[in-house]
């Protein structure tokens, strides 16, 4: 039974949360989210949702909608977002050592435009951590791990820092996912040029063949990139991800471009922009990309889905599997089920 009638979150949850800064806001969220992740305080927050199968990447999905990357960074409330309904929840990014990120405010909402613009730098509590939380949770579907670089280490030696975090979680994900896009980490988004990008893939699958055979378990490798890339890169990216048989491509993590915001509150702050206003360029990320691989890859579509249409959007757009985040912030929970319940 749901004791918590989410419908009632913009009116009643939201005003109060949006009293605090977007950070301090998130600050709260995560701390219920993980006492509530304790049992039998669970089923309490359990939310049902429509049976929508789908197999993506030799993966079953209970519903193809999942939570996006860096919401729960150290996978400290798996079970809590699991409880809500997402067919997967994709934790971190990970970086081998731990991390603060950049200095606050470092997250700010832009109200209306049901945006929000971050530069939080993978703050994070470092692999060994996430390990540990991924080894105690209940959650059944699918876990999917992002992982990334310390900002310390110079990009030349970015290889080091992901073979690492892969290494260590990948007995225990279900798929990982390599963030090259997010625009807060210097130099990071370079290495979506082609040479680089190359460099990187190409170990990670050799990599990725030694621990199948370690572990007897195959782990997808899931690719996320940015909205911002010329066709020429994105064409290269997909010529690439072919070449070395990436098992998936994300599109897409948040966007540097300023224009559907212009004039709005906050929008000169530097980071990266999601939600609504990202709904246009993350879905023409996705047709492009959809347009030159035909299908020899899944997709995940991710930028602006907070209702059954812009759901469908990226599902007719070539999506097998769609993320969220932002909108949870916005509409909460009930976006989950929403959409799940129209597919
Ligand atoms: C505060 C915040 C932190 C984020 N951190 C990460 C991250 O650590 N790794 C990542 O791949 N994406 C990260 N993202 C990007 C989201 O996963 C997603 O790609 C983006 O927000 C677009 O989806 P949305 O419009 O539904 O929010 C972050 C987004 C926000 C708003």
């Amino acid at each position: 039974m749901q004791f918590i009638p989410y419908s009632l979150y913009p009116t009643f949850i939201r005003p109060f949360l949006f009293l605090a800064d977007a950070e301090t806001a998130h600050g709260i969220i995560m701390t219920g989210a993980k006492l509530c992740s304790k049992r039998p305080l669970l089923k309490l927050f359990k939310q049902e949702v429509a049976y929508r199968p789908v197999t993506v990447m030799g993966l079953n999905f209970k519903n193809p909608i999942g939570l996006a990357a860096g919401l729960d960074k150290n996978g400290e409330a798996i079970d809590f977002f699991g409880a809500l309904g997402f067919g997967h929840i994709e934790v971190g990014t990970v970086t081998p050592k731990p991390q603060d990120g950049n200095p606050k405010p470092r997250m700010f909402r832009i109200k209306s435009a049901q945006g929000i613009i971050n530069r939080m730098g993978f703050n994070n509590k470092g692999v060994d951590y996430l390990v540990n939380n991924l080894k105690k949770r209940k959650y059944q579907g699918i876990l999917g791990v992002s992982i990334g670089k310390n900002e310390t280490t110079p990009i030349e030696n970015a290889l080091d820092d992901y073979l690492i975090c892969m290494r260590k979680v990948y007995e225990y994900a279900d798929y990982i996912a390599v963030n090259i896009s997010c625009p807060n980490t210097p130099d990071l988004t370079k290495l979506q040029a082609k040479e680089p990008l190359l460099k990187l893939i190409k170990p990670l699958k050799e990599e990725q063949a030694k621990l199948q055979e370690k572990f007897s378990k195959y782990v997808p490798l899931v690719v996320k990139i940015s909205p911002d890339l010329s066709d020429d890169m994105l064409n290269t990216i997909c010529e690439i991800c072919l070449e070395v048989k990436v098992d998936g491509i994300t599109c897409t993590n948040t966007t540097t471009q300023r224009e559907p915001i212009h004039g709005l509150e906050h929008a000169s702050e530097w980071g990266g922009l999601s939600g609504e206003p990202l709904r246009a360029l993350s879905n023409l990320t996705l047709q492009k990309v959809n347009d030159n691989l035909k299908g020899a890859i899944p997709i995940i579509g991710v930028g602006g889905v907070s209702n059954i249409i812009s759901a469908k959007e990226k599902l007719n757009n070539g999506a097998s599997l769609v993320q969220l985040y932002s909108s949870l912030v916005y509409r909460g929970p009930n976006v989950v089920k929403s959409i799940v319940d129209n597919l």
